[in-house]
């Protein structure tokens, strides 16, 4: 299939396309190297740079990708960020989708796989969650990507638009060639693991007093590459609206066992104090996938702790500058 992956320069996105040219099949990214990295572009793949908030240029974009299928990874993801710059979210993250499924209508591309977000859930009202359990977005990161879940279903009805909305919990893991590269860094698996080599002077826990078992944070990682396959078998299934997947592993790990599990791992000692809170952060997101691994055939193999820390950690030893050499 032609398949474009937007944010295909980004760190999930790079990921997708890699698997996809594996798979056999066309890519083309497109991407404004906002965060995305042109050295991040697989090898094999179309680049066309574009803005997803400049329509014109993705209409000529999309006639001249002609795909048959997207996979839409572009977008704003900060959850702090987004609490001080909320328009920027709305402006990336939803004009930004509604120029691309209009330019998909206009050009009679029928299937759209979106990178959605346990932030959608907001703070949940019970453990694991369930995709049909009440959306109520507490930052407008979560909002963003919950209006274009909304918009999609008004677009399958009118214009056979086929789509999958895929919710990522916690996203980790590396390969050696290929692995997160942000900057800032807010994630919590590449920032032990810089502290770890050394890049960072400690690691701050963002609060130790919520009510959990030992005080931390618990979320649900799963590892890239697992989360990818589910976007290569949604697209596989795409000949009519699938609707939402939660992709996560029913699993939690608290900030301080991903903590002890980076020391394991790399044999450092990672210096740790304890700060307060981060804003907007809910103390236990972890999913029930179920309706993936049933109506899918998701099968998460690699999303254990040690499997992912290896990954990153194998990233960041052989790309100390990420895709800046
Ligand atoms: N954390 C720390 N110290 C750090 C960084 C993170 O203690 O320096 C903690 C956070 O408080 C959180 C956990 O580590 O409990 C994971 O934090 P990340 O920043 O890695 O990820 P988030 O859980 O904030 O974000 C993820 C996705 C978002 C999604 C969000 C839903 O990246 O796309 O879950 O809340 F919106």
């Amino acid at each position: 299939m032609r398949v474009v992956v937007t944010g295909g320069a980004g760190y999930v996105g790079g990921f997708a396309a890699e698997r996809l040219l594996e798979l056999g099949h066309e890519v083309t990214v497109f991407d404004n190297l906002w965060r995305g990295h042109a050295a991040g572009v697989p090898k094999g793949a179309d680049f066309i740079e574009v803005d997803l908030r400049d329509a014109e240029g993705v209409m000529r974009a999309v006639r001249k990708a002609a795909p048959e299928a997207v996979m839409h990874f572009a977008a704003a993801t900060l959850v702090g960020e987004s609490m001080g710059h909320p328009r920027s979210y709305f402006g990336v993250n939803v004009v930004g989708t509604h120029n691309l499924i209009f330019a998909m209508v206009e050009a009679g591309c029928s299937k759209f796989v979106f990178s959605s977000t346990a932030a959608v859930y907001g703070v949940p009202e019970r453990i694991p969650i369930l995709e049909d359990d009440p959306k109520k977005p507490i930052n407008p990161y979560g909002q963003s990507k919950w209006i274009v879940e909304q918009m999609l279903p008004w677009h399958a009805e009118a214009y056979g638009l086929n789509y999958a909305c895929m919710r990522y919990f916690n996203v980790a893991g590396g390969a050696s060639h290929r692995g997160e590269d942000h900057d800032p860094e807010t994630h919590l698996v590449p920032i032990l693991l810089e502290a770890a080599a050394g890049k960072r002077d400690e690691f701050t826990i963002f609060g130790e007093d919520y009510n959990t078992f030992d005080g931390t944070n618990i979320r649900d990682y799963v590892e890239v590459h697992d989360l990818v396959e589910a976007h290569v078998l949604a697209l596989d299934k795409l000949d009519k609206p699938l609707g939402a997947f939660n992709l996560g592993t029913k699993t939690g790990f608290s900030v301080k066992q991903v903590l002890e599990a980076a020391r394991n791992l790399t044999d450092q000692p990672i210096p740790a104090r304890v700060g307060p809170r981060r804003a907007g952060d809910p103390p236990v997101l972890v999913a029930d996938s179920t309706r993936a691994r049933t109506e899918l055939g998701w099968n998460p193999v690699r999303s254990d702790l040690e499997t992912m820390l290896n990954g990153a950690w194998e990233w960041l030893q052989n790309n100390p500058n990420g895709y800046r050499k």
